[in-house]
């Protein structure tokens, strides 16, 4: 393995960051992206985030939890819509454009597995099954960068029930869709496409564990992972997969993108800690991405109070990388 190959670049604290273009060149990959240059120039307004038309515009927006709120100010989605890792449409944060390729629709999503029986099930349809609400959470960066976004779904655990697991199924893994004409980035042969990630079958029935169907009162930006995605707050981003596919309810432990590429930085647990450092950098601090203010991480980025119990017994698990 060449490791600087092999290494993905959101995993560099950026100040000390080298370019991508160390071993792919930028210019190759902006055009690979049908984009050009001037993909780059700008924020893109909050408006043209928004997917036209979209057929489930009627649910948005939903009644807030009140049970999930934040000591933070959110984050505007002007920042928040345009600072994304979605290494699909490229392996810089600018990708917002780019992912307007992402085809949203007919989208359906295959449960299966351990399973009474499995399915697929139209985005449209499943939408409808579950009602949805608004969660203000963090959302922490194994980067060491945050932010705070007003997401709207249903909780995973609503979605378990409706898949009905056997006793059998261990864990929940993730996938992604493959498909490199719509997403350029899956034509770079440096990563395991497609994303998966997983949880175990008690994460997963956590009230927390948050399947994420819009942000900001509308159903989601491309860029977020339309049309469906997770957010885990108490964990590293990179276990919220985005513009899920598959659910299969497995035996054995999933292998997520990140930990086939690189294990020994990014692990199956990946919890929010602030004494355990990544192998090349510090947890201890996160850079608040809209204001670049330096602010201490938490233990569980904050959720410790719920999630601690789930972890009781497996002390000797790497439950932080
Ligand atoms: N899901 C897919 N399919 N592809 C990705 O590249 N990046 C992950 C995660 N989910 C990623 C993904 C990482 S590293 C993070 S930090 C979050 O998505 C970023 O989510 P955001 O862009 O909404 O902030």
């Amino acid at each position: 393995m060449v490791a600087i190959h092999r290494r993905p670049s959101w995993a560099i604290l950026e100040s000390r960051a080298t370019p991508e273009a160390v071993f792919l060149d930028r210019r190759r990959i902006l055009q690979g992206f049908g984009m050009g240059l001037a993909g780059l120039s700008g924020l893109l307004p909050a408006p043209a985030l928004a997917q036209d038309a979209d057929p489930t515009a009627d649910l948005y927006p939903a009644k807030r939890n009140e049970a999930y709120t934040i000591d933070r100010a959110l984050t505007p989605e002007t920042i928040s819509g345009n600072y994304n890792n979605f290494y699909e449409y490229g392996t810089f944060k600018e990708i917002a454009e780019a992912a307007q390729q992402l085809k949203t629709r007919p989208w359906e999503i295959a449960i299966d597995g351990q399973v009474e029986a499995p399915f697929t099930i139209a985005f449209d349809d499943l939408v409808r099954k579950i009602p949805l609400e608004t969660r203000l959470y963090r959302h922490r960066c194994v980067e060491a960068w945050s932010m705070t976004v007003p997401w709207v779904g249903f909780p995973l655990k609503s979605l378990v029930a409706l898949a009905k697991p056997l006793g059998s199924a261990k864990y929940v893994r993730f996938e992604t869709f493959l498909d490199p004409e719509m997403a350029p980035g899956q034509d770079n042969f440096l990563y395991p496409w497609p994303y998966v990630e997983g949880v175990t079958i008690q994460e997963a029935g956590h009230d927390l564990a948050f399947m994420v169907t819009g942000a900001y009162d509308k159903p989601l930006g491309k860029q977020f992972g339309a049309p469906i995605r997770l957010h885990l707050p108490w964990k590293y981003g990179f276990k919220s997969i985005k513009s899920i596919r598959k659910i299969s309810f497995v035996e054995e432990r999933p292998v997520g993108l990140w930990e086939a590429l690189q294990s020994s930085e990014y692990g199956f647990w990946a919890n929010v800690n602030p004494d355990v450092s990544h192998p090349r950098w510090s947890q201890a601090h996160e850079r608040v991405i809209d204001t670049g203010e330096m602010i201490p991480t938490h233990i569980f980025n904050g959720y410790g109070a719920e999630v601690a119990g789930l972890y009781a017994g497996l002390e000797s698990e790497p439950l932080y990388m």
